[in-house]
Protein backbone atom coordinates (compact mmCIF):
# COMPACT_ATOMS: atom_id res chain seq x y z
CA UNK A 1 0.00 0.00 0.00
CA UNK A 2 2.77 2.03 1.05
CA UNK A 3 4.89 1.14 -1.66
CA UNK A 4 2.19 2.20 -4.69
CA UNK A 5 1.46 5.39 -2.80
CA UNK A 6 5.43 6.49 -2.81
CA UNK A 7 6.01 5.11 -6.61
CA UNK A 8 3.29 7.13 -7.48
CA UNK A 9 4.40 10.32 -5.82
CA UNK A 10 8.31 9.99 -6.25
CA UNK A 11 8.35 10.66 -10.21
CA UNK A 12 6.97 13.91 -10.20
CA UNK A 13 9.70 15.28 -7.78
CA UNK A 14 12.44 15.83 -10.02
CA UNK A 15 10.60 17.81 -12.40
CA UNK A 16 9.68 20.00 -9.28
CA UNK A 17 12.72 20.44 -8.03
CA UNK A 18 14.54 21.05 -11.74
CA UNK A 19 12.22 24.42 -12.32
CA UNK A 20 13.01 25.86 -9.03
CA UNK A 21 16.52 25.47 -9.96
CA UNK A 22 16.06 26.63 -13.26
CA UNK A 23 13.98 29.72 -11.62
CA UNK A 24 16.60 30.36 -8.51
CA UNK A 25 19.20 30.52 -11.04
CA UNK A 26 17.59 33.07 -13.57
CA UNK A 27 16.32 35.39 -10.67
CA UNK A 28 20.28 35.12 -9.39
CA UNK A 29 21.24 36.13 -12.74
CA UNK A 30 18.99 39.46 -12.86
CA UNK A 31 19.83 40.57 -9.58
CA UNK A 32 23.69 40.12 -10.52
CA UNK A 33 22.92 41.82 -13.78
CA UNK A 34 20.56 44.51 -12.08
CA UNK A 35 23.42 45.18 -8.88
CA UNK A 36 26.58 45.03 -11.03
CA UNK A 37 26.69 43.02 -13.85
CA UNK A 38 24.87 45.16 -16.67
CA UNK A 39 27.11 47.78 -17.95
CA UNK A 40 26.07 50.53 -16.78
CA UNK A 41 24.43 48.97 -13.32
CA UNK A 42 20.73 49.43 -13.41
CA UNK A 43 21.56 50.06 -9.42
CA UNK A 44 23.10 53.07 -10.58
CA UNK A 45 19.87 54.67 -11.55
CA UNK A 46 16.93 52.83 -9.69
CA UNK A 47 15.37 52.09 -6.38
CA UNK A 48 14.76 48.44 -6.15
CA UNK A 49 14.68 47.23 -2.47
CA UNK A 50 14.93 43.95 -2.83
CA UNK A 51 18.33 44.34 -4.57
CA UNK A 52 19.38 47.06 -1.82
CA UNK A 53 19.55 49.81 -4.65
CA UNK A 54 18.38 52.85 -4.40
CA UNK A 55 19.67 55.19 -7.47
CA UNK A 56 17.46 57.97 -8.37
CA UNK A 57 17.99 59.02 -11.38
CA UNK A 58 15.26 56.69 -12.56
CA UNK A 59 12.00 55.95 -11.72
CA UNK A 60 11.75 53.60 -8.22
CA UNK A 61 10.93 49.80 -9.40
CA UNK A 62 9.32 49.55 -6.30
CA UNK A 63 6.72 52.03 -7.59
CA UNK A 64 6.22 51.29 -11.03
CA UNK A 65 6.13 47.53 -10.56
CA UNK A 66 6.69 46.98 -14.10
CA UNK A 67 5.71 43.68 -15.97
CA UNK A 68 8.83 41.48 -17.77
CA UNK A 69 7.57 42.62 -20.95
CA UNK A 70 7.59 46.57 -20.09
CA UNK A 71 11.50 45.98 -18.82
CA UNK A 72 12.04 43.83 -21.62
CA UNK A 73 11.04 46.28 -24.33
CA UNK A 74 12.52 49.24 -22.39
CA UNK A 75 15.92 47.03 -22.42
CA UNK A 76 15.75 46.61 -25.67
CA UNK A 77 15.09 50.23 -26.85
CA UNK A 78 15.76 52.17 -24.06
CA UNK A 79 13.46 55.03 -22.60
CA UNK A 80 14.00 58.46 -22.54
CA UNK A 81 17.19 58.99 -20.42
CA UNK A 82 17.64 55.46 -19.94
CA UNK A 83 19.95 53.70 -22.50
CA UNK A 84 19.36 50.45 -24.54
CA UNK A 85 21.05 46.99 -23.23
CA UNK A 86 20.95 45.91 -26.65
CA UNK A 87 24.46 44.36 -26.01
CA UNK A 88 23.28 42.05 -23.44
CA UNK A 89 21.75 38.75 -24.46
CA UNK A 90 18.59 37.42 -24.92
CA UNK A 91 18.85 35.18 -21.88
CA UNK A 92 20.12 38.11 -19.64
CA UNK A 93 17.49 40.29 -20.88
CA UNK A 94 14.78 37.45 -19.60
CA UNK A 95 16.65 37.29 -16.42
CA UNK A 96 16.70 40.61 -16.11
CA UNK A 97 12.63 41.19 -16.91
CA UNK A 98 11.97 37.89 -14.85
CA UNK A 99 14.05 39.66 -11.74
CA UNK A 100 12.73 42.86 -12.09
CA UNK A 101 8.99 42.17 -12.49
CA UNK A 102 9.24 39.40 -9.46
CA UNK A 103 11.33 41.62 -7.06
CA UNK A 104 9.33 45.02 -7.74
CA UNK A 105 6.19 43.05 -7.68
CA UNK A 106 4.52 43.84 -11.44
CA UNK A 107 4.56 39.95 -12.24
CA UNK A 108 4.94 38.69 -15.43
C1 LIG B 1 21.71 56.05 -16.54
C2 LIG B 1 20.62 55.78 -15.65
C3 LIG B 1 19.83 54.51 -15.84
C4 LIG B 1 20.29 53.21 -15.86
C5 LIG B 1 21.72 52.75 -15.69
C6 LIG B 1 19.13 52.37 -16.01
N1 LIG B 1 18.00 53.13 -16.10
FE1 LIG B 1 16.09 52.42 -16.28
N2 LIG B 1 15.42 54.34 -16.50
C7 LIG B 1 16.18 55.48 -16.37
C8 LIG B 1 15.34 56.65 -16.59
C9 LIG B 1 15.79 58.10 -16.53
C10 LIG B 1 14.05 56.16 -16.88
C11 LIG B 1 12.79 56.97 -17.22
C12 LIG B 1 12.80 57.27 -18.69
C13 LIG B 1 11.59 58.08 -19.12
O1 LIG B 1 10.49 57.81 -18.62
O2 LIG B 1 11.78 58.96 -19.94
C14 LIG B 1 14.13 54.70 -16.81
C15 LIG B 1 13.07 53.85 -17.01
C16 LIG B 1 13.10 52.47 -16.78
C17 LIG B 1 11.96 51.60 -16.86
C18 LIG B 1 10.52 52.00 -17.24
C19 LIG B 1 9.74 52.39 -16.05
C20 LIG B 1 8.33 52.70 -16.48
O3 LIG B 1 7.94 53.86 -16.36
O4 LIG B 1 7.64 51.80 -16.94
C21 LIG B 1 12.37 50.35 -16.56
C22 LIG B 1 11.55 49.08 -16.50
C23 LIG B 1 13.80 50.43 -16.30
N3 LIG B 1 14.20 51.74 -16.45
C24 LIG B 1 14.60 49.35 -15.97
C25 LIG B 1 15.99 49.40 -15.94
C26 LIG B 1 16.84 48.24 -15.81
C27 LIG B 1 16.36 46.81 -15.65
C28 LIG B 1 18.13 48.71 -15.89
C29 LIG B 1 19.42 47.90 -15.90
C30 LIG B 1 19.59 46.94 -16.98
C31 LIG B 1 18.08 50.15 -16.00
N4 LIG B 1 16.76 50.53 -16.03
C32 LIG B 1 19.17 50.98 -16.05
C33 LIG B 1 17.53 55.54 -16.08
C34 LIG B 1 18.38 54.45 -16.02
Amino acid sequence: MLAIALSAVTPALPAVAAQADATGAETARGLLLFKEAATPPCAVCHTLADADAFGAIGPSLDEVKPTAARVEAVLRKGLGGMPAYDTLSDADIRALAQYVSHAAGGGR
